[in-house]
Parts: structure tokens; C-alpha cells; sequence
């Protein structure tokens, strides 16, 4: 078992996919994790994949304000810091058009995407950040850099995570670095609409030949969340495979 870093990150919706794979890789380099999710049942088989002298898990939805005081009380009743945060949890219950979107199906998906991860900042920073310095990574989504008709009403809320990512880098600079991470298409449970059953013809028109996996953002949030990050704040790290290669004219 690696050795302790001493640094502790509280990631939302870690029970599987993306926030799994962040939670795998902050553990696999020696910290402490607090992971969310709705599930109890699940985040308890995740806590004991992860270890259970690594792991803690605190059931609840995302945009909960008692829950995400709860989340952030638990880490420090439990690890005594909280360094990191990584806001994953994030819904997609809607696909096409927005012309007749029902506008509460809109404020749900704003709620959970962006109101969720504003909640948790700010509990982190008062809880410890403030003081003590650390890391925000908010998980974004490339459909938050340019408009994805298919998915529309996410990506609008995708987008407004990226402006808050940059407004917090801002009011928590210098002891806090805030970036975001925005994935294309990753093989878990939440994009198998997109892929499953033809997973070759959606990875053909990525350069790099293949979708993404939650270990790739699970390296990327390892680097952002680490001192070799030192000098990056309010930026969005596009991981895509290279499919924003294929924007040019040919
Ligand atoms: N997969 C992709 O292609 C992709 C691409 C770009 C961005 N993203 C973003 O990456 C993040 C994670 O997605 P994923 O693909 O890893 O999804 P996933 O495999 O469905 O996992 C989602 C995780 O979040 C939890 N969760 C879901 N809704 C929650 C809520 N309201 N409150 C608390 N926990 C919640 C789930 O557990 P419970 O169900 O038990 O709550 C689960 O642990 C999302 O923000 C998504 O928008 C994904």
C-alpha cells in the first residue's frame, strides 16, 4: 500500500465512472478520499474497492445543501482537512432540442451541474480552503465548449460551470487553484447511449482512435490536484481524444 501524502479530496458521484477513476488515482498516490453519491449500497462496495482505511463514503444527492454539509463535515470529523475538491456528480436527463424544453426539467439540470458544485466550494472554503489553501476540479464536459445540439440544455449548464470554475480560480486566488476538466465521450454508465452496441463507429472520428476511460481524467485531476500544477488556475482542460481536431475545414 502506498504511503499517506496527508492531503485529503472530497469528490462527488465517486461510486463509479469518472469519479471513481479520480478517486482510484488520488488514492493510488497516497490520499485520503470522501466520495458522494445517491446509492448508499454502491458507495459502500466503492469505499471498500478503494480501502477502507482510504475511504469514507456520505450518501445524498449533489444539490442538497444538508447533504453537502454533511459531506464536508464527515471528511473533516474523519480526515481532519479537506485539500481537494472535485465536483463530479452531474445529470444529462434530456436529449434534443430546447426549443420546448420544460423549463423545471432545465432548472434540475442547472441545479445539479452548476448550483451543486457552487454549494460544496463554498463549504470547502470555509471548512478549510480559506485557511489552509488546495485545489477545486470541476468536471465540465466538451459539450460546455462548443454547443452539442444532441444534448443542449447540459451543455448550457456545462458552460456555466467553466465561467464559475474561472470566477472562483479568481476570488480564491492565491491559496486555492480552480480549473476544470472537460471530457468528450468516456465509456461509463451515464454516456452508454452514445456508444454502446457501436462503440468502433463512435471512436473512429476520435484521432487518438479510441473514447476516453475514467482513468484518463483520473490522471488529469492527479495533475491538477498536485504541485505540478502550480502555476494553472481558471483552466479548462479539454480531454478529447482529439476530436476538436476534426473542427477545422478540409
Ligand atoms: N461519461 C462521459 O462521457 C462524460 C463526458 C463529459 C462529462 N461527463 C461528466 O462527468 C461526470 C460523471 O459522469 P460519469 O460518466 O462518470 O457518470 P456515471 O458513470 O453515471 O457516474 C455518476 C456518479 O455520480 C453519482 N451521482 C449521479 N447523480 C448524482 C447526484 N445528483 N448527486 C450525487 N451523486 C450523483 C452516481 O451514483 P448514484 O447514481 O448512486 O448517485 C455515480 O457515482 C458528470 O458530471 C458528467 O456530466 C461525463
Amino acid at each position: 500500500m502506498t504511503e499517506l501524502s496527508g492531503k485529503v479530496a472530497l469528490i462527488t458521484g465517486a461510486s463509479r465512472g469518472i469519479g471513481y477513476g479520480i478517486a482510484e488515482a488520488l488514492v493510488a498516490r497516497g490520499d485520503r478520499v470522501c466520495i458522494t453519491g445517491r446509492n448508499e449500497e454502491a458507495l459502500k462496495e466503492a469505499v471498500e474497492k478503494l480501502g477502507a482505511d482510504r475511504a469514507i463514503g456520505v450518501a445524498g444527492k449533489a444539490h442538497d445543501e444538508a447533504h453537502q454539509a454533511a459531506a464536508v463535515e464527515r471528511a473533516m470529523e474523519a480526515f481532519g482537512r479537506v485539500d481537494h475538491l472535485v465536483n463530479n456528480a452531474g445529470t444529462n436527463p434530456v436529449f434534443g432540442p430546447i426549443a420546448d424544453l420544460d423549463l423545471n426539467v432545465a432548472r434540475k439540470v442547472y441545479e445539479t451541474n452548476v448550483i451543486s458544485a457552487l454549494g460544496f466550494a463554498q463549504k470547502t472554503w470555509h471548512a478549510w480552503q480559506k485557511e489552509n489553501g488546495g485545489t477545486i476540479v470541476n468536471i465540465a464536459s466538451v459539450a460546455g465548449v462548443a454547443p452539442s445540439p444532441f444534448i443542449a440544455a447540459y451543455g448550457v449548464s456545462k458552460a456555466a460551470l467553466i465561467n464559475l470554475t474561472g470566477q472562483l480560480a479568481h476570488e480564491f486566488a492565491p491559496r486555492v487553484r480552480v480549473n476544470a476538466i472537460a471530457p468528450a465521450v468516456v465509456k461509463t454508465k451515464f454516456a452508454a447511449a452514445l456508444y454502446e452496441g457501436r462503440e468502433e463507429e463512435a471512436a473512429a472520428g476520435y484521432p487518438l482512435g479510441r473514447l476516453g476511460v475514467p482513468a484518463d481524467i483520473g490522471g488529469a485531476a492527479a495533475f491538477l490536484t498536485s504541485d505540478q500544477s502550480a502555476w494553472v488556475t481558471g483552466q479548462t482542460l479539454v480531454l478529447d481524444g482529439g476530436i476538436f481536431l476534426n473542427a477545422g475545414v478540409s
